[in-house]
């Protein structure tokens, strides 16, 4: 079975790793090339994109795709419209691997945001320290509210971080705990965190640091999936690949 695996998340690669042993398989892992060194996968990989939706129908009917699995980022959402539309023209099963949201616990200071421009608009009008993990792509956005001072967390040097009149930036790769999220926030004096509802436990100890320090957080919700079969586990994954090629 040839199986497309759109990645660049902890999810794809843990199916990667998962199936990696599995003959009856022909895996490619697919990734869009915003971080500079992916960690290789142990099946194989490409890197870049389709070129849109044509571009996708191309590689799928080119590559003889059987089956394709959408782990992508769950803000990655023009990839999975994509996905979506050129699976179903071509009739191949699409199921989406995703993990679940985090969920307001007691002791939250949550105001959700509908998108980036609504993160901006909810940190206020007076100076606050703020801590920036929406990622390298949004960052221009905060240029709008340049009264904070913003503590800037990506993987790679982000493009965008000169908007910020007053930034300090941070590059690290998840996860990260507990005890060093409660550190960084006092050093930093962090006043309101921003994060994408990611979900995920690699990088949700901030969450719980937040809560600990009684700092407020500005959470931006997740676009609407599209409508096709949902997982959350490498398991469930894994049983509806079986369903459609069931192992020999
Ligand atoms: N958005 C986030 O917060 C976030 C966080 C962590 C990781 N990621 C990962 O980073 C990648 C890019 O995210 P994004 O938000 O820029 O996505 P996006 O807005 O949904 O996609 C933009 C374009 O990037 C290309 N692309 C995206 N994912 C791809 C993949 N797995 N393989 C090949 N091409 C891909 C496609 O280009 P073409 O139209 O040319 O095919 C797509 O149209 C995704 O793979 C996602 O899983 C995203």
């Amino acid at each position: 079975m040839r199986l497309l695996i759109l990645g660049g998340t902890t999810e794809a690669s843990a199916l990667a790793r998962h199936i990696a042993g599995r003959r009856d398989l022909d895996p490619v892992l697919s990734f869009a090339g915003r971080t500079r060194n992916p960690v290789p996968p142990p099946i194989p990989f490409r890197i870049g994109g389709f070129g849109g939706i044509a571009g996708l129908k191309a590689y799928l009917a080119e590559q003889r795709v059987d089956a394709t699995i959408d782990a992508t980022h769950p803000f990655a959402a023009q990839m999975s419209r994509h996905a979506a539309i050129a699976c179903r023209d071509l009739g191949i099963p699409l199921a989406a691997f995703t993990r679940p949201p985090w969920h307001r616990q007691d002791g939250d200071l949550w105001t959700s945001a509908g998108n980036i421009a609504a993160a901006v608009q909810a940190l206020g009008a007076t100076p606050r320290t703020v801590f920036l993990t929406t990622g390298a792509l949004g960052l221009a956005a905060f240029a709008a509210a340049p009264w904070h001072r913003y503590i800037v967390r990506t993987i790679d040097p982000p493009d965008a971080i000169g908007a910020l009149p007053r930034h300090r930036p941070i590059l690290a790769r998840g996860p990260f705990s507990v005890e060093s999220e409660i550190a960084l926030m006092r050093e930093e004096q962090v006043e309101v965190l921003v994060t994408k509802n990611s979900g995920g436990s690699a990088t949700g100890a901030k969450l719980t640091a937040a809560r600990i320090l009684g700092i407020r957080v500005v959470i931006v919700e997740r676009p609407e999936p599209e409508a096709v079969p949902m997982f959350e586990t490498v398991a469930d994954t894994e049983a509806w690949i079986d369903a459609h090629w069931p192992p020999p």
